[in-house]
C-alpha cells in the first residue's frame, strides 16, 4: 500500500498568504496541514509516500518536510508542472505508484486524527476498486457531490454542481487500485480545464466497476479557507495540545489551562489562557492571549488583546489595544497602532504586509 498526498496547485482561495507559500504548510496548532496526514498515514502503516509538489512552492513544501525520516517515512516528490486536475497528479505519480493499491489524500484536507486507519483497513478487506469517504456538508456546491440510493450504493457522482443532488459531498482522502489509471486515460477536462479526479470514479462506476463509499463521522476540514484554517486549529488545539512550558515565564504573568510555549520564548507580564500555543524564540509583552490561539516560532507581540487566530512566524503585533479575534497574521507581517485608535478589527493579512492604524 502506498501513499498520494497532493500538495500542488495554487491555492487561490487563502490568498494573499499563498502568495508566498504553499497553503498546504500554513500551521495549523504551530504545525504544517500537510504534516498532520504523512503522520496520520505513517500510523496506519503506510511509510511509502509521494507527494505532489508544483514548481512555485515544491521547494519550500521539501525543505519543511524533507525526506521523511522526520516521520519514520519514505517521502518521494513528484512535481506537477501545472495544476491540470486531481487526475492528472495521479496519471503523473504513475511510476512511483506502479500496480500497487493507494491512498489519495488532499493535502489540504484535515480529518479526524486516527479515522484514516478504520478506511485503510476496511478497503484492504473488501478490495474494491475505488472507497470514498462522503460527509453531509451545507455548501456542496463547493465540493464533488455524490447521489446515494437507500442502500448507500453511489448512483452519480459530480463536482462543483450548480444544483447539487445531495449534500454529501465527496471528503479529500480517496483509495484506489490500479484501475484508475485507465478510467484517467478514459476521461476528458472539465469545464474548469482540469482532469477531475470524480470524473474517473464515474467512469469506474459506470463500468460497473466496485466503488465503495463510507460516510465519514468525525470531523473533516478543507483547510483551503481562512474560517476553516481557523476552525482547524480551534479543533487541534482542544483535542491534542498538551501542556508543557519550555520558555521564560516571569512572576506578573499568569498561565491558565492548557498552554504550550516553545524554548527561548519570552512571557512578560501577560495572561494566557489555553489553549494556546507558542513557538519558539519569540516575545510577548503586555498581553492577554485567549484561547484557541497559535503564535509561531519567533514572533513578537506587545500590548496585545488576542483570540481564536492563528499568528505565522515572525509576526509582530504591537500596541493594537482592541482585541483581536478571528483572524490569520502572514509570516513577518507587522501590525502596529498610530496614536487613535478605530472601533473594530478584523484581519486576513498576507506575508511581508506592514500595517499601521492611524
Ligand atoms: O476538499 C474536498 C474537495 O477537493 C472534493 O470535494 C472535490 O471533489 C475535489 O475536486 C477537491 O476540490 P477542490 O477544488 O477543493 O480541490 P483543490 O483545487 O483545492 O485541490 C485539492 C488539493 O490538491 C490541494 O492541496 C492542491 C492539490 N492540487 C490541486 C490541483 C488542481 C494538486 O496537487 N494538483 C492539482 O492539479
Amino acid at each position: 500500500m502506498k501513499a498520494l498526498i497532493l500538495s500542488g496547485g495554487k491555492g487561490t482561495r487563502l490568498r494573499p498568504l499563498t502568495y508566498s507559500g504553499a497553503k498546504q504548510l500554513v500551521p495549523v496548532a504551530n504545525k504544517p496541514v500537510l504534516w498532520y496526514g504523512i503522520e496520520e498515514m505513517v500510523a496506519a502503516g503506510i511509510t511509502d509516500i509521494g507527494i505532489i509538489i508544483s514548481p512555485e512552492t515544491g521547494a519550500e513544501v521539501q525543505g519543511k518536510t524533507g525526506n521523511g525520516e522526520y516521520f519514520g517515512a519514505n517521502i518521494t516528490y513528484i512535481v506537477q508542472e501545472q495544476p491540470l486536475g486531481l487526475a492528472h497528479a495521479v496519471q503523473i505519480a504513475r511510476p512511483f505508484l506502479e500496480n500497487s493499491p493507494f491512498v489519495m489524500y488532499l493535502g489540504d484536507n484535515l480529518i479526524q486524527l486516527g479515522e484514516l486507519r478504520y478506511f485503510l483497513q476496511q478497503f484492504s478487506q473488501q478490495q474494491p476498486d475505488a472507497l470514498i469517504l462522503l460527509r453531509s456538508v451545507a455548501n456542496p456546491s463547493a465540493f464533488g457531490v455524490a447521489e446515494v440510493d437507500d442502500t448507500g450504493r453511489v448512483l452519480q457522482l459530480i463536482e462543483k454542481p450548480k444544483v447539487p443532488p445531495s449534500n454529501l459531498a465527496l471528503v479529500g482522502v480517496y483509495f484506489f487500485s490500479h484501475l484508475i489509471f485507465d478510467a484517467i486515460a478514459n476521461i476528458q477536462p472539465s469545464a474548469r480545464g482540469e482532469l477531475e479526479i470524480t470524473d474517473a470514479i464515474q467512469y469506474l462506476i459506470n463500468q460497473e466497476k466496485q466503488v465503495l463509499a463510507y460516510n465519514l463521522k468525525g470531523w473533516w476540514l478543507d483547510t483551503g479557507k481562512k474560517d476553516d484554517l481557523l476552525e482547524a486549529n480551534r479543533l487541534i488545539l482542544d483535542t491534542y495540545l498538551i501542556a508543557s512550558v519550555l520558555g521564560e515565564i516571569d512572576a506578573q504573568s499568569q498561565i491558565i489551562g492548557r498552554v504550550q510555549i516553545g524554548a527561548k520564548s519570552q512571557v512578560i507580564n501577560c495572561t494566557i489562557r489555553g489553549p494556546v500555543v507558542i513557538g519558539s524564540n519569540c516575545h510577548l509583552e503586555n498581553c492577554f492571549i485567549g484561547p484557541y490561539s497559535s503564535i509561531a516560532n519567533n514572533a513578537t507581540l506587545i500590548d496585545t488583546d488576542l483570540e481564536h487566530s492563528v499568528i505565522l512566524e515572525g509576526a509582530k503585533i504591537a500596541g493594537i489595544h482592541q482585541r483581536i479575534i478571528d483572524s490569520v497574521i502572514g509570516q513577518r507581517a507587522q501590525l502596529t497602532l498610530a496614536p487613535r485608535r478605530p472601533k473594530a478589527l478584523r484581519f486576513l493579512i498576507g506575508d511581508d504586509c506592514q500595517i499601521e492604524l492611524t
